[in-house]
C-alpha cells in the first residue's frame, strides 16, 4: 500500500497519529512502518473499541441463565474400558501433543521464555524439558511416536528455538518437534489508539491462546497432522508441569463417553475458594462454556450449595482434548474467539517526544482470545474433574500463590504420594505434618504410581528432609 491509501485509512479510523514520525525515518524504517499500518486490522479493532462502552450486565436475567457445569468426575467412571480405548488410540499413533508457549510471562517476571524456567525441584529441569521427558516417556510406554506441536509468538520463536537446539531437541527429534508462530495484535491505549513501540514500530502482543485456532491452521500443522492420521490433540499450557502430556483415561474419555462429542474435552478441579482466579466452566443455553474470574458475577462465584461447597466449583486447569476436524472446521469457518482485553504495562512512544515511555502502572489494553471459548462451540463437552495435587500446579506469579515455590512443593508432594503407594516409607518430622522430604520424580522413571511400582530403584524409606531424586 502507498503513503497516501495509508495515510486515508488510518485517517478514517482516528489511527493517524501511528505516522507522527514518519518525515524523520529512513526510506528502510518507512517502508517498515507503511507495511505494519497496512496489515493492521482497523475494523476489527474498530469494533472491538465501540463495543467497551457496553456494560455487561452482572445481574438479573443474564445470571439467571448461567447454570452449574455438567461435570463428571474421574472417580465415578470405568477407568479401565476408558483407558483402554485411550491406550489403543495412542498406539495407533493418532494423538499430537500441543503446548502453548507463546505468552509473554510478566507476572513471572522471567525475561526468557516460560518454557526455559527451571521448575524442577532438585535438577531444576526447564518446563520444556520436563514435558519433552513426558512426550519420549509416553512413546516408550505405549511404543508409538507421538508429534510435538509447540505454539511460540514473534517475541519469543528465535528464543525457543535457539533454547531447543542448544538442548539437543531434548532427544526426541528434531523432525518431532514442531515450533510456529502465533499472531499478534496491536496494543491499545485506554481510549482505542494504537501505541507504537519505536518510532516506526507498532507495539504488539501475541494474540492470546486462543490464537492457537488460526495459528495451527495457517502454520501447516492441522493439514500436517491429517496427512500422518492425528486425528486427537492433547493441549496443555507450559507453565503446569503437572499437567499430564498424554493421559489415555482423558483421551479414552474424550473419544467414547456418552457426555463427548468428541470435539472438545476439558479437565477441571474444584475450586480452593470462591476466589481463586481460574477461568469457571458453567452451562448456559445447553452449552457448556468457561467463564473468566472476572466475568462471573460475584453471587455466582460464592453461591454454595447446601453442603456448603461452591455450586460454581469446575475450576478450569487449561488441559483439552481436540480433535483436529473440530479445530478445522473452526479454523475454516473464519471462527473468531471473542477477544478478551487486559489492562497492562506496556512501554510506549511519547508522540510528543518520540522518547520510549516506560509506564509503571497499567497503561494500555492487550486484546487477546482465550481457547477455552471454542469450548461452546461444540455440540456438547465432557467436563472431567480431576485432583488437584495430581494434575494442577502453575507457574504464574514470583512468589505467593501459584508460583515456583508452591509449584516445586507440589510436585515433591505429588512423588511422594506415589512412592507411598508403592508401599515407600515417607517420614515426616512430625507426625501430623505434611512431607518434608523433597522428591523429584522424572517422567522418564514413571509416569504414575502404578509404572512406579515396577521401578528397581526404590529405597524403602525416605527421612524426614531427604532430598530424593529418581
Ligand atoms: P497466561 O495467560 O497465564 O499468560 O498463559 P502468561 O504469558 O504465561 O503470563 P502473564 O499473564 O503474562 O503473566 C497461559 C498459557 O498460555 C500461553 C502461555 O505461554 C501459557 O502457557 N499463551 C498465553 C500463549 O501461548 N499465547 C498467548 O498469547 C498467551
Amino acid at each position: 500500500m502507498q503513503l497516501e491509501q495509508v495515510r486515508l485509512r488510518l485517517a478514517s479510523f482516528g489511527q493517524s497519529h501511528l505516522l507522527t514520525f514518519y518525515d524523520c525515518l529512513t526510506a528502510r524504517e518507512q517502508e517498515c512502518l507503511l507495511a505494519q499500518c497496512a496489515a493492521l486490522p482497523l475494523e476489527m479493532i474498530a469494533r472491538e473499541v465501540a463495543s467497551w462502552s457496553h456494560v455487561k450486565s452482572a445481574t438479573g436475567d443474564a445470571n439467571a441463565k448461567i447454570e452449574p457445569a455438567h461435570v463428571v468426575a474421574a472417580r465415578t467412571v470405568d477407568a479401565a474400558k476408558y483407558c483402554a480405548i485411550g491406550e489403543q488410540i495412542i498406539r495407533a499413533g493418532r494423538v499430537a501433543c500441543f503446548t502453548v508457549a507463546g505468552g509473554q510471562g510478566t507476572r513471572l517476571g522471567w525475561n526468557a521464555p516460560k518454557g526455559t524456567f527451571a521448575a524442577t525441584p532438585i535438577t531444576r529441569k526447564s518446563l520444556f524439558e520436563v514435558f519433552a521427558e513426558c512426550i519420549r516417556a509416553a512413546r516408550i510406554r505405549w511404543e508409538c511416536a507421538i508429534p510435538w506441536y509447540v505454539m511460540t509468538s514473534p517475541q519469543n520463536h528465535e528464543a525457543t528455538r535457539t533454547f531447543f537446539q542448544e538442548h539437543g531437541w531434548f532427544n526426541l527429534g528434531e523432525g518431532t518437534v514442531r515450533l510456529f508462530e502465533q499472531g499478534t495484535l496491536p496494543s491499545l491505549s485506554t481510549d482505542g489508539k494504537i501505541l507504537l513501540s519505536a518510532c516506526d514500530a507498532i507495539a504488539l502482543n501475541p494474540d492470546g491462546h486462543g490464537g492457537a485456532v488460526r495459528a495451527l491452521s495457517t502454520s501447516g500443522a492441522l493439514a500436517e497432522m491429517q496427512r500422518e492420521n492425528i486425528d486427537t490433540i492433547s493441549y496443555f499450557q507450559i507453565d503446569n508441569p503437572l499437567a499430564k502430556a498424554i493421559d489415555p483415561l482423558f483421551l479414552g474419555l474424550h473419544a467414547a463417553h456418552p457426555e463427548s462429542s468428541n470435539e472438545v474435552s476439558s479437565k477441571v478441579v474444584a475450586k480452593r475458594d470462591a476466589n481463586e482466579k481460574v477461568g469457571v466452566f458453567c452451562r448456559r443455553a445447553d452449552r457448556s462454556l468457561v467463564m473468566e474470574y472476572s466475568d462471573l458475577p460475584a453471587n455466582l462465584a460464592q453461591a454454595v450449595g447446601p453442603d456448603g461447597s461452591l455450586v460454581h466449583f469446575a475450576g478450569s486447569i487449561a488441559i483439552h482434548a481436540f480433535s483436529r476436524p473440530f479445530l478445522e472446521r473452526l479454523a475454516s469457518a473464519g471462527h473468531e474467539l471473542p477477544l478478551h482485553r487486559a489492562s497492562k504495562k506496556v512501554p510506549c512512544v511519547n508522540l510528543a517526544t518520540g522518547a520510549l515511555t516506560e509506564p509503571t502502572t497499567a497503561n494500555a489494553i492487550k486484546l487477546e482470545s482465550f481457547i477455552f471459548d471454542a469450548v461452546p462451540l461444540a455440540a456438547r463437552s465432557l467436563i472431567l474433574e480431576t485432583a488437584r495435587e495430581e494434575e494442577f500446579a502453575p507457574i504464574k506469579n514470583a512468589d505467593g500463590e501459584d508460583s515456583p515455590a508452591t509449584c516445586v512443593r507440589a510436585q515433591s508432594n505429588r512423588a511422594a504420594r506415589w512412592l507411598e503407594q508403592c508401599g515407600v516409607t515417607i517420614e515426616r518430622s512430625a507426625h501430623d505434618a505434611g512431607y518434608d522430604a523433597t522428591i523429584e520424580l522424572s517422567p522418564l522413571t514413571a509416569l504414575d504410581a502404578e509404572q512406579l511400582a515396577k521401578c528397581q530403584r526404590l529405597p524403602k524409606c525416605v527421612a524426614a528432609g531427604e532430598t530424593l531424586a529418581l
